[in-house]
Parts: C-alpha cells; sequence; structure tokens
C-alpha cells in the first residue's frame, strides 16, 4: 500500500541543455532517497561525456547525507542520456525501470542491429519494475503506475502524495508528450494521462521535461486539479479521439530530437556504452533513414 498521506521533499535540478529535471526524492536528513531520470551531459558533435548534472545530484545527496536507495528511469529517453551508472558507482543504489522495457530493447536491438551479445531481457538493469509493483525507499513506500503511450514501457512513480509522471504529460501550458517513437501510441497515452489524473486532485505532479512557452520561468510541479482543469491536451472534457486527433497532427510537425540515436542506444543498456571495439574504444550506430 502506497502513504498518500506522506508529503517526501522532492528536489528537482533542471538540466538547461535537455529540458530534463532530474529528481531526488527523501525524507529528511540523513533518510533514504530515490533519484529519478538522472542526465549525463553529452556533446553530440564530439561524442564526449561529462558529468556536471550527475554531480549536481551527488552534490546533493552528500549534503544532506541521503542513502540512495533506487535509481530509476520512467523510461528509455530519446532526449538525454542517464547517469544512472554513474550514480550507482558513486552513490550505490539499485538501478531500476519498467519492465515492459524488453520491449523497447527488442525494438532497437533490430532498428539498430545490435551485437549479437545484446541482451533484451532487461539484465542491464538491477531491478525491472512490473505494473502496480510497490517498492520502499526508506520507510517511504513507492508505487509504480504504468503509463503508456510516449513509449510502450512507460512508467510513473507514486512516492506518498507525489507522483513522477515521466513523459506522459507536461506543465498545462506545454500538454503532453510525442507519440510517434517506435511503439508509441496517442489512443494509450490518452488512457495514461487519464489513470494519473483519476488520483486524488490534490496529488502533487512532478514533470520530466519543462518547456516553458513565452518566456514563462522554467516550473515543473502542478497537481491533478490544475492539470485536469487547464492541461492545454487532456483538460476536463477533451474526449480520446480529439486528443487522438491532435497528438497525430502534431507529431507530424515534429523533429527528432538531437540526442534521439545516442540516448536510446545508451539508455536501453541501462546507460553502460557498447562494448569496446578491439581498440579499446565504444561506437554507436547511425541508421540511415531507419528511424
Ligand atoms: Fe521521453
Amino acid at each position: 500500500m502506497t502513504s498518500p498521506s506522506l508529503t517526501p521533499i522532492v528536489h528537482g535540478i533542471f538540466d538547461k541543455a535537455t529540458w530534463t529535471i532530474t529528481y531526488i526524492v527523501h525524507q529528511g536528513v540523513g533518510s533514504a532517497c530515490a533519484i529519478i531520470d538522472s542526465v549525463l551531459d553529452y556533446e553530440p558533435k564530439s561524442g564526449r561525456t561529462s558529468t556536471t548534472s550527475a554531480e549536481k545530484v551527488i552534490d546533493y545527496v552528500t549534503a544532506h547525507q541521503l542513502q540512495v536507495a533506487w535509481i530509476l528511469e520512467t523510461h528509455a529517453h530519446a532526449d538525454h542520456v542517464t547517469a544512472a551508472p554513474y550514480l550507482k558507482k558513486h552513490l550505490v543504489g539499485k538501478t531500476a525501470i519498467g519492465d515492459h522495457i524488453t520491449q523497447v530493447q527488442k525494438v532497437f536491438r533490430g532498428i539498430f542491429n545490435l551485437e549479437s551479445t545484446f541482451q533484451q531481457d532487461g539484465s542491464q538493469f538491477d531491478h525491472l519494475l512490473a505494473s502496480d509493483e510497490v517498492f520502499q525507499v526508506g520507510e517511504l513506500v513507492g508505487k509504480v503506475l504504468l503509463v503508456p503511450g510516449h513509449t510502450p514501457a512507460c512508467v510513473a512513480y507514486q512516492l506518498g502524495d507525489a507522483v513522477f509522471v515521466g513523459d506522459t504529460m507536461f506543465m498545462p501550458d506545454v500538454g503532453t508528450a510525442r507519440c510517434d517513437f517506435p511503439g508509441g501510441d496517442a489512443r494509450t497515452l490518452y488512457a495514461s494521462t487519464r489513470k494519473i489524473l483519476s488520483l486524488p486532485p490534490e496529488t502533487r505532479l512532478f514533470m520530466c521535461h519543462d518547456y516553458p512557452p513565452n518566456e514563462r520561468a522554467v516550473a515543473f510541479e502542478t497537481t491533478v486539479a490544475e492539470q485536469r482543469a487547464k492541461n492545454i491536451h487532456v483538460h476536463d472534457g477533451i474526449t480520446e479521439a480529439q486528443f487522438v486527433e491532435m497528438r497525430t497532427k502534431r507529431d507530424a510537425t515534429l523533429e527528432m530530437p538531437v540526442l534521439i540515436l545516442p540516448a536510446v542506444q545508451i539508455n536501453i543498456r541501462a546507460g553502460e556504452l557498447p562494448p569496446q571495439e578491439t581498440n579499446g574504444v565504444s561506437y554507436l550506430k547511425i541508421p540511415i533513414n531507419a528511424l
């Protein structure tokens, strides 16, 4: 059972380069914590990685003397590379993602014609989380909400009165996530947004990204009530058919994220690079016209 009465402390760290928010969820100095959707900096022109964003997570965890129980992903991100292995090395903690990641691994194994030793059973992660599975973060109880649509393996995490929605919806003035990646589906995303929006109105919702329009400041916390009243794509009254039509038309206009090719290839390996070649270097692939 989750404990919605509990109000965990949520610290968000915004990564300007990828518009991503990494969360550290805990119950005060010295408690256990979960890290959700971390970022490894990746420079696409050179293929160079760096850890400025991850160091901010490490600094916060260290300053608050937190013990990392979990390093969680809401899905295999297409717009940034996870820092999970780096954080695990420096902070310990178990890596985890929704168990439908195996479907995503199968699809991208085909698209990238990955090496025959690439495992498509999710074993790169320490643990695969099933729908409705509960997990402990110290005394805080977490619950996995399966919310596919953006990808077939998306999950949200409910920790006390806070839900980390991943790429299902964004702030009310931005709307919802795209559904045109392999295995994505607008009808499915609509159902997932209704699932989240059926939670108690005061439930705090934390976005995985913010793309602030009209020069508003970056924001990443809202509530079920606010989304139901104001989300431009899924406020109360918008039907599934209206949503699917809007989402499909809009997705047809969107370019691929700058980091999709490196991000997907690394994130389906839980953040590890592909096997080194004989010269000791890892390489990523660019399929021509395949995505
Ligand atoms: Fe995403």
